[in-house]
């Protein structure tokens, strides 16, 4: 079993990021207004012809496509940064097929083809903040976890959506070793999979979901720590208990069930005020951690009444 650290210094001084490695947002606009000229045809279903800027979308500029596919946190191909860079490109993502079970009306097991169609692909920009303290900004294509449930409709007694990542031991070298106990397990009480801001990413920057960032789907929650964002779903189950999720069973003091940014509430063995931006460049400053990592408008009214210190 791991114990996850902050990021220190070391790991965040790479020597090949510069602050020109950015892309400038008007430059990102540019090209996305350039594929939906192109009308979104040679990007298919992934991608989607719906590239029009959405009101979630952040006005921060996008990491670029190099940082968001070498600094990963992916734990079945190991614990370094680097190692889903390395390893996740022997994975097998097609065919793919993800079980969906539990409260549900029409359960079965889903051909993946089958479970994007009639899906709405959308672009969002959005913010990504690790609980480690780094973060980014990420254009993911994808659609809303909401459509699915609404797709294979969800029982009135259903008030949790459970998620499980494959398992393949042959595939990802990680899962050979017992640094969590596998599969990779996360969950989201209905009324957050229901937030149109929470995302099932099939995508980024327009093209095919990188392996290293979770092939073929992966859930997306920008106001959560990154962990909740679970990779390489092959499992969703709709339950009425809260479901068990990796982190917290690794350690249920340092991680709670809903792990919402909050720069009010440190983790035990570090402050979560203050967050480095990857790809900032060598000299750039900490910027301070937003409550809800910036998405309140949207999600503070679900946490209403609720203790967040206690409810971490
Ligand atoms: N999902 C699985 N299956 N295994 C993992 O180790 N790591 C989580 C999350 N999803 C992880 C996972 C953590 S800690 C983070 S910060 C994000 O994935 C990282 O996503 P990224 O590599 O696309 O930035």
């Amino acid at each position: 079993m791991v114990e996850r650290c902050e990021e220190t210094d070391d790991m965040a001084f790479r020597s090949d990021l510069k602050y020109s490695d950015v892309t400038p947002k008007a430059d990102y606009l540019n090209r996305r207004q350039i594929m939906a000229a192109a009308g979104g045809a040679a990007l298919g279903a992934i991608a989607g012809p719906a590239l029009a800027a959405s009101p979630y979308d952040t006005d921060l500029a996008p990491n670029t496509l190099e940082d968001i596919t070498s600094y990963n946190n992916f734990y079945e191909f190991g614990t370094s940064k680097s190692d889903p860079a390395r390893y996740a490109g022997a994975l097998t993502t097609d065919p793919w097929s993800v079980r969906i079970d539990g409260l549900v009306e029409r359960p079965g097991t889903y051909d993946l083809a089958d479970l994007l169609k009639g899906m709405d692909i959308e672009e969002r920009i959005y913010r990504f903040r690790c609980v480690e303290a780094w973060s980014m900004v990420v254009p993911w294509n994808g659609f809303q976890l909401s459509q699915l449930l609404e797709k294979v409709g969800v029982q009135s007694g259903a008030k949790y959506v459970y998620f499980e990542t494959l398992v393949r031991p042959e595939e990802m070298p990680g899962q050979k070793r017992r640094l969590l106990d596998w599969p990779y397990r996360e969950g989201l009480r209905l009324d957050e999979a229901m937030n149109p801001l929470t995302l099932i990413a099939t995508g980024l920057y327009g093209e095919v979901l990188p392996n290293q960032n979770g092939a073929p789907l992966r859930l997306v929650v920008p106001w959560k720590y990154g962990f909740k964002s679970i990779k390489s779903i092959v499992r969703i189950s709709l339950t009425d208990k809260q479901p068990p999720t990796t982190w917290n069973m690794q350690n249920p003091r340092e991680y709670g069930f809903y792990s919402n940014v909050n720069p009010q509430v440190d983790h035990p063995r570090w402050s979560q005020a203050t967050e480095r931006r990857i790809g900032g460049g060598l000299f750039s400053r900490r910027q301070e951690t937003l409550m809800f990592n910036g998405y309140g408008e949207w999600v503070a009214d679900l946490y209403k009444g609720m203790d967040l210190a206690k409810y971490f």
